[in-house]
């Protein structure tokens, strides 16, 4: 099912999202070979950077709650990374992040020479107060970061933005403004906490963590519903996409691309072909296609 997407033509429309399988160009690679369109790269940062302490995820059935604190080496510790990447046959989307524009600009500039097909912003990780949603809940830091960011690389820029902005239009509109080529949405959602009622304390070492998964779904579809109508860059949706159907759900909404994350934990690496194929079905017995449906649930009836 190809799609082309800011003039790159992928062979699927799903997405992978960031920082569920890493940077490894083994298992980019193979999740591409079960028809992932575009693999999207675990973020990378300014500076080498552990990450939290254990326990950093937690399977809650309708979905997870993780707080894994943006683990890095440093962009400047990735050579034998982006050596292996470099002769690949496969599209990829690299994620980064930075504590502040200039970091932003610094990153973003000496990846875009590695060659990625494009660079998301995460401007949107809710577990870290430096480096996090503090950019992506702020029209302004919104629109400063792209635009000093759009000035230094070469490659189309995406912006991944977090539903905790109260009005996410608006901060979609803003990085389209600044030069954004597509806005990503959502990120995980919260931050939220578990507490373990015997032992009385927060689950997660972090003690909050963004929200994955099933039960934030409405959410996601919410989010690319409004940024739909105050944009008209494209954009790539998720949050709680698991099925066909789902996905479904978040084109009529306005997506151009579906992203999958926490759904690999749940119906295994097959689930990009899995989930393709569910679209292909939908369309099929519907008679129409991606195009036609696209942004549908926007038509006055
Ligand atoms: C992390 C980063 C994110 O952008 C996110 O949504 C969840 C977790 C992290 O590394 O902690």
């Amino acid at each position: 099912m190809q799609t082309t997407f800011l003039g790159k033509i992928l062979h699927t429309p799903i997405v992978l999202a960031s920082g569920v399988l890493g940077n490894n160009k083994a298992i980019l690679e193979r999740v591409w070979e079960n028809g992932c369109g575009l693999p999207t790269m675990k973020s990378i940062g300014p500076a080498p950077r552990e990450g939290h302490k254990n326990p950093t995820v937690i399977d809650l059935g309708n979905g997870m709650i993780n707080a894994v604190g943006l683990p890095s080496p440093g962009y400047l510790n990735m050579e034998e990374e982006w050596q292996e990447l470099s002769g690949r046959t496969f599209p990829i989307n690299a994620s980064i992040y930075g504590g502040s524009v200039d970091e932003f600009v610094r990153v973003a500039e000496f990846v875009s020479a590695k060659g990625p097909d494009f660079i998301e912003l995460n401007i949107s990780c809710p577990n870290s107060d430096k480096h996090g949603m503090i950019f992506g809940v702020n029209a302004q830091s919104s629109h400063d970061v792209v635009a000093a960011v759009k000035k230094v690389i070469h490659v189309p820029l995406i912006a991944k933005l977090t539903p905790a902005a109260p009005d996410i239009a608006s901060i979609a509109k803003a990085c389209e403004d600044a030069g954004a080529d597509a806005i990503c949405a959502i990120n995980t959602a919260g931050p939220g906490m578990v507490i373990d009622i015997e032992s009385r304390s927060p689950v997660l070492a972090f003690k909050k963590g963004g929200l994955s998964g099933p039960m934030i779904k409405p959410i996601a579809v919410r989010c690319v519903y409004d940024i739909f109508k105050a944009v008209s860059i494209p954009i790539i949706g998720l949050g709680g996409i698991s099925t066909g159907k789902d996905a479904i759900e978040i084109i009529m909404a306005g997506a151009t691309l579906v992203g999958i994350g926490t759904a690999v934990r749940y119906r295994g690496i097959s689930v990009f072909d899995k989930v393709t194929n569910e679209i292909s079905d939908w369309l099929a017995a519907h008679d129409t296609t991606m195009e036609k449906i696209r942004g549908a649930a926007h038509r006055e009836v």
